[in-house]
């Protein structure tokens, strides 16, 4: 059977620009620079992206378009007959472990965005309202799974329609529309009063905030933003032609979810600030404070649906990536069809989203070594498996593959004069610079 590919570098872009694009910028990325200090926390994190997170995201590039495979044959192909095909294991299990909650919180958005369609936000006057509100709706037990199920429901019929039809055609359709909508918030919202020192904020650094931590989360949010380590890259990446140019794909993708990221940021603080509001609410900043904003701003109900229609947009293309990385290995590996893999993927995920839902309700006592179950998966997945993944990555390109390979495959067989000349520089990167650092980053969140 012919396998199928993307068919326009546009589709490409948006496909993979989509996958990396998601709640990560929309939801973690401000409420981290919230937490960790703001324009200090951007320096450490765009210098993150560039040398250590670009390197990695090129390795799945280069594995996944010289394979033309699934993330677990992929390494079976490239490195038959050796230990090495056990190194797909890890993106068997953690998009799955990422899907499930990812979708727990895709489910609030679609609540949250039947909320401002019907003028919810209005009638709650006060913060503290808007914070029982949350509470209320995350710790019931029925709406949320009803907005899981929804959530994972659409996800696995765009994956169903195939990697033309439904992944690159959503994608096309979608991201741009993404686009000018987060910049028509960001733009209301620096033109409130007061909006300056949020702006300050985010982009004046304070570099007495700076320690450890904020690197080594600096780093972690990076590698999620990314969508590094878990195979989704390294999936798409197969689908990409052989004559893309993957180095001009790669920096178009980190710069492109880059600014979506300092967009989202300015649709944000400034409108933050500007109500007097606390940045670091943590992860309640996008479900409390934003609905406090909207509720008090001039055009704040309109503000309030195209926002979390932006933010369900950004979960959705975000989560068919996750999905098609098992979706690919069922139908390349296992033999099934498009349509029976999706179902397997759903069921799974929907019972382990199902868990991950009741955990800020009937199950918030059962924990697992001191976590709640949902936050459990976040950080097993954040903090090990991405890290785990990558460094697996960048060990197979930069130490297993010949590196007459890898140049080939990063040059187009040196076509691509520019690609050759600045090969030794990335060469340098993959094989030392990335696997140090992860090395790096992984002790300091076992022991920080
Ligand atoms: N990058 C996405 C975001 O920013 C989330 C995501 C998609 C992801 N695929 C991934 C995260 C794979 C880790 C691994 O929201």
């Amino acid at each position: 059977m012919q396998r199928e590919n993307f068919t326009s570098r546009f589709g490409v872009l948006m496909a993979m620009a989509g996958s990396a694009i998601g709640l990560g910028n929309m939801w973690r990325f401000p409420y981290m620079v919230g937490e960790y200090g703001g324009a200090a926390f951007i320096i450490i994190y765009i210098l993150c992206v560039f040398l250590l997170s670009l390197p990695i995201l090129l390795c799945e590039f280069i594995i996944g378009r010289r394979s033309q495979k699934n993330a677990f044959g992929a390494f079976k192909k490239l490195a038959p007959g050796t230990a090495w095909k056990w190194a797909g294991l890890i993106s068997l299990v953690a998009p799955l472990i990422i899907v499930s909650y990812y979708s727990v919180i895709g489910g609030w958005s679609i609540e949250y965005f039947f909320k401002a369609c019907t003028f919810g936000f209005t009638d709650y006057v006060t913060h503290e309202e808007l914070n029982t509100m949350f509470n209320d709706l995350v710790s019931s037990v029925w709406i949320p799974i009803f907005g899981h199920t929804f959530f994972l429901l659409i996800t696995a019929l765009i994956v169903m329609g195939g990697v033309k039809g439904g992944i690159e055609r959503f994608g096309k359709i979608m991201m741009p529309i993404l686009f000018v909508v987060v910049v028509l918030i960001a733009v209301r919202a620096m033109t409130l009063d007061g909006a300056s020192e949020g702006i300050a904020y985010l982009f004046k650094p304070d570099f007495s905030k700076l320690n450890a931590e904020v690197c080594a989360a600096a780093l972690g949010q990076s590698f999620f933003s990314l969508s590094l380590g878990c195979g989704t890259m390294l999936t798409y990446a197969s689908y990409v032609n052989k004559s893309e140019n993957i180095a001009k794909s790669s920096v178009s993708i980190a710069v492109s979810d880059l600014i979506f990221a300092l967009i989202a940021g300015c649709a944000i603080m400034p409108a933050v600030f500007a109500f007097g509001l606390n940045p670091q609410e943590g992860p309640g900043l996008v479900f409390k404070t934003l609905p406090f904003i909207f509720s008090q701003m001039p055009l704040g109900s309109l503000v309030a649906i195209l926002f979390f229609m932006a933010l369900l947009i950004a979960a959705l293309t975000s989560s068919i990536s996750l999905f098609e990385v098992g979706v690919a290995y069922l139908v390349e590996e296992k033999g099934m069809n498009r349509k029976k893999s999706c179902m397997l993927i759903f069921m799974i995920t929907w019972i382990t989203g199902i868990f991950c839902s009741l955990s800020f309700g009937p199950l918030s006592d059962f924990k697992i070594i001191g976590n709640t179950i949902f936050d459990f998966f976040d950080k097993l997945s954040a903090n090990f498996l991405m890290t785990i993944g990558s460094f697996i990555v960048v060990m197979f390109a930069g130490w297993k593959m010949k590196k007459s390979d890898v140049m080939d495959e990063f040059t187009n067989g040196g076509t691509i004069k520019g690609n050759v000349k600045s090969f030794n520089f990335i060469w340098f990167l993959i094989r030392w610079v990335a696997p140090l650092t992860i090395i790096l980053i992984f002790l300091s969140n076992l022991f920080l």
